[in-house]
C-alpha cells in the first residue's frame, strides 16, 4: 500500500509562491485501478513522481507498506521502488536497436538479478500482452500499440505490486489506447496489480476503478459506478 499524506508541491518564481497543487491525500492498494487526470501543467506528473520518490514534495510525505522513511531516505525508497514498482510512459522508452525480450528484460540486468532465471518469465508476460509472435524481433519493427504492449511487459517483468504510467495511450489511435487500457485492468484483475495512470482522454479513464483528478491545485478522487459511457466494455 502506498499512502499519500498531504502533498504539496509548491514553487518560487520571483520570491512569488506558485501552488502547483495541495492537501492530497489518498492511497494505492494493490488490486486499486486508478486514472488521473487534469489540465495540462496541473501537475499529474508531478504528483506521480513524487510517489515514486523520483521528486521531493514542498510539504507531506509518502508512506510505503506502513513505513514512512526518514533515515536512508533515499536508498529506502528507491529499494522499495525497484523492488514494487514498473513505469510504463508515454513515448515507450524501448532501445529500438535490440529484440522485443532483450528490452523486456533490461529491468532485470538494471537490478543486477539472473537474466537466464528470468527469460522465461519474460516470454510467459510477452505472451500475456500478446506479444509471443514478436519474442525475437528487432523493436524497430512493431507498431505504437505493439511497442506499449513490450513496455506494459517489461513494466511487469520483475513482479511488481504496482505500475505507475504516464499517459500510457497519448501516441496511440483510438483503437489502440482502449486495447492497452484494457489490457491494464486485465493486469490489474488477474495479477492483483495496483495501477495509476495518467490520461486525457474520457473514454479510456472509464475502464478505472476509481476516477482521481486534479483541478485548481486541488485533488479529487471518486469510485468509478462504471456504468454509463462504457456500458458492456468491461467483460468482468
Ligand atoms: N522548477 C520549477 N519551477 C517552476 N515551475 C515548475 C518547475 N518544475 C515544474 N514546474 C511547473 O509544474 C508544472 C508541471 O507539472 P506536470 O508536468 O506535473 O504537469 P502535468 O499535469 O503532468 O502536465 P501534462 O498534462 O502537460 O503532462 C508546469 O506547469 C511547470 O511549469
Ligand atoms: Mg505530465
Amino acid at each position: 500500500m502506498i499512502e499519500v499524506v498531504n502533498l504539496g508541491k509548491y514553487f518560487y518564481t520571483n520570491g512569488k509562491k506558485k501552488v502547483l497543487f495541495e492537501g492530497v491525500s489518498f492511497v494505492l492498494r494493490e488490486g486499486d485501478f486508478i486514472s488521473l487526470t487534469g489540465e495540462s501543467g496541473c501537475g499529474k506528473t508531478t504528483l506521480v513522481k513524487i510517489m515514486a520518490g523520483i521528486e521531493t514534495p514542498s510539504e507531506g510525505y509518502v508512506i510505503y507498506d506502513g513505513v514512512r522513511p526518514s533515515f536512508f531516505k533515499d536508498y529506502f525508497v528507491s529499494k522499495f521502488r525497484n523492488k514494487n514498482i514498473g513505469f510504463v510512459f508515454q513515448t515507450f522508452e524501448l532501445i529500438e536497436s535490440i529484440s522485443v525480450i532483450d528490452n523486456v528484460l533490461m529491468p532485470v540486468y538494471l537490478a543486477g538479478a539472473s537474466i537466464s532465471r528470468y527469460r522465461e518469465r519474460a516470454r510467459e508476460i510477452l505472451r500475456y500482452v500478446g506479444m509471443d509472435e514478436y519474442i525475437n524481433s528487432d523493436v524497430k519493427i512493431l507498431s505504437g500499440g505493439q511497442k506499449q504492449r513490450v513496455a506494459l511487459a517489461r513494466a511487469l517483468v520483475m513482479n511488481p505490486k504496482y505500475i505507475f504510467a504516464d499517459e500510457p495511450t497519448a501516441n496511440l489511435d483510438e483503437k489502440n489506447a482502449v486495447e492497452i487500457v484494457k489490457l491494464l485492468e486485465r493486469i490489474n484483475r488477474e495479477m492483483n496489480v495496483g495501477i495509476i495512470f495518467i490520461t486525457h482522454r474520457l473514454d479510456v479513464m472509464e475502464f478505472a476503478n476509481k476516477l482521481a483528478y486534479i483541478k485548481d491545485g486541488k485533488f479529487f478522487i471518486e469510485d468509478n459506478g462504471k456504468m454509463s459511457l462504457f456500458k458492456g466494455t468491461n467483460e468482468v
